[in-house]
């Protein structure tokens, strides 16, 4: 524990981190990617130009500072950022270098308004916080599926719309893992490390992709929306790569499966609680998983599928979603393209989907946030509301 003399002056600097968090934190990964460009094989370039990144570390600070007498009640943010640095590798050395950044970014933008206690209850603080996340980090790495990076091979390249790719992977022999015996949970992303020769990219390149099914029968299975370019903007590195250079054969190296979005395993048997699974675009890949999960194990649960995409070209999983829905004997499928329908709205949602439900919903940070709203705006409690904003899910939260 702190001392309470630390604790206040971590407390007293709340105000400021509300005015200046996001200028600290960009600062923060300006300096530290500038001089540590070897970070660039961990850190999303592309991030630091456009992303929520600094948001999401900002937003974690600042909820740092205000429980920092109880640091506990954090615990569940935690554990998913966690889940997010096991996938990447993230080590209790990399720590260090974090903290000595983020205090060096405190120091250069408060000025002369940081003084030595609030730098030095800062660098205690650091390190009280960084030793939590190593902590439950730790549980997590001795729980993983497989340790680091394992070569998997691509056995399968296929459209599911027109801008989206299932790959189908399966280890490679000299990886020691046995496909059959993975115990996955649908929701679960796996995490690609590359090395695109592409846009001047000279750095490995890292990103998650949810599993389309947790089932192993033909190996692993992620889909990948293309990010073309745009307005100037150049195509996403990875996704790029993945749809015009990844072919059948290549080796790929993923790291173990990770995340807490899952579905409520007790409520999969019975049939008062519906589930509501909400999707946009390529966020359909993990309810796929999901929805799944809950006709092997009871069909007579009420579903309501909505999912929205922007044409029927985009609609992923056509056929494979009609198969699973027909074998279900209570059902809602709700489908919006919003080229030419308004997109889902709270008056939408109010007369579509039941007053009450369990539910699941995934796609871009914009279609969370609006989701989160409404859903809440609709009075479904908090306990009901599972999220995967295909971003850092720190910049959803309000703390
Ligand atoms: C838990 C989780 C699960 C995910 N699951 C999936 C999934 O199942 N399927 C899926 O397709 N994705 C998924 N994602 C997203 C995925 O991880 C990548 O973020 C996505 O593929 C884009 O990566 P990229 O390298 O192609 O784009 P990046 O290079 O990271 O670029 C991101 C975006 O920025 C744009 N951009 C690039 N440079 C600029 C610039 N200078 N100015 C403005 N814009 C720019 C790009 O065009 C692109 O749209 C998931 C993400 C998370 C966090
Ligand atoms: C106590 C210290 C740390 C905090 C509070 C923190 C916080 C966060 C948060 C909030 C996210 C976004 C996750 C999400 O919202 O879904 C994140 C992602 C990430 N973190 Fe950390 N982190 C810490 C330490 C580290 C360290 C030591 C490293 C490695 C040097 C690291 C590397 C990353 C990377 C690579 C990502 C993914 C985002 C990207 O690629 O830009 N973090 N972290």
């Amino acid at each position: 524990m702190l001392a309470e003399k630390t604790r206040a002056i971590i407390k007293a600097t709340v105000p400021v981190l509300e005015q200046q968090g996001t200028v600290i934190t960009r600062t923060f990964y300006k300096n530290m990617l500038t001089e540590h460009t070897e970070l660039l094989n961990i850190f999303n370039g592309t991030n630091q130009k456009v992303g929520a990144q600094p948001n999401a570390l900002a937003v974690t600070v600042l909820a740092a500072a205000k429980n920092i007498d109880d640091l506990s009640v954090l615990m569940n943010h935690v554990k998913q950022i966690g889940h997010k640095h096991r996938a990447l590798q993230i080590k209790p050395e990399h720590y260090p270098i974090v903290g000595e950044y983020l205090l060096k970014a405190i120091k250069e933008v408060l000025g002369d308004d940081a003084t030595p206690d609030i730098i030095n209850a800062w660098g205690e603080a650091y390190q009280a916080i960084a030793d939590i996340f190593i902590t439950v980090e730790k549980k997590m790495y001795e729980e993983a599926l497989w340790p680091g990076w394992k070569p998997f091979e691509v056995t399968a390249k296929e459209y599911v719309a027109s801008d989206i790719v299932e790959f189908t992977v399966k280890p490679k022999s000299d990886s020691g893992i046995e496909l059959e015996s993975l115990p996955i949970t649908p929701g679960q992303y796996i995490t690609v490390n590359t090395h695109p020769i592409r846009q001047e990219n000279q750095y490995d390149a890292l990103r998650h992709y949810s599993l389309c099914s947790a089932s192993t029968d033909s190996g692993l299975r992620f889909a990948v929306k293309m990010e073309a370019a745009r307005d100037n903007f150049p195509a996403g590195l990875v996704s790029e790569y993945l749809h015009k250079d990844a072919k059948v054969g290549d080796e790929i190296k993923l790291s173990a499966p990770a995340g807490d979005f899952a579905i409520n395993k007790d409520l999969i048997s019975q049939n008062e609680i519906p589930l509501l699974l909400l999707s946009s675009g390529v966020g359909v890949t993990p309810l796929l998983a999901m929805l799944e999960e809950q006709v092997k194990y009871n069909r007579n649960r009420p579903i309501y599928w909505i999912q929205s995409s922007y044409d029927e070209k985009t609609q992923a999983f056509k056929e494979h979603v009609d198969d699973l829905l027909a074998k279900c004997s209570n059902v809602e499928k709700i489908i919006v393209h919003t080229d030419t329908e308004p997109l889902i709205d709270a008056a939408f949602l109010k007369e579509r989907s039941p007053a009450h439900a369990d539910v699941y919903t995934c796609g871009s940070l914009a279609f969370m946030q609006s989701m989160i709203g409404f859903l809440k705006e609709l009075k479904y409690h908090d306990d009901m509301i599972h999220y995967e904003p295909f971003g850092p899910k720190m910049s959803t939260v309000q703390v």
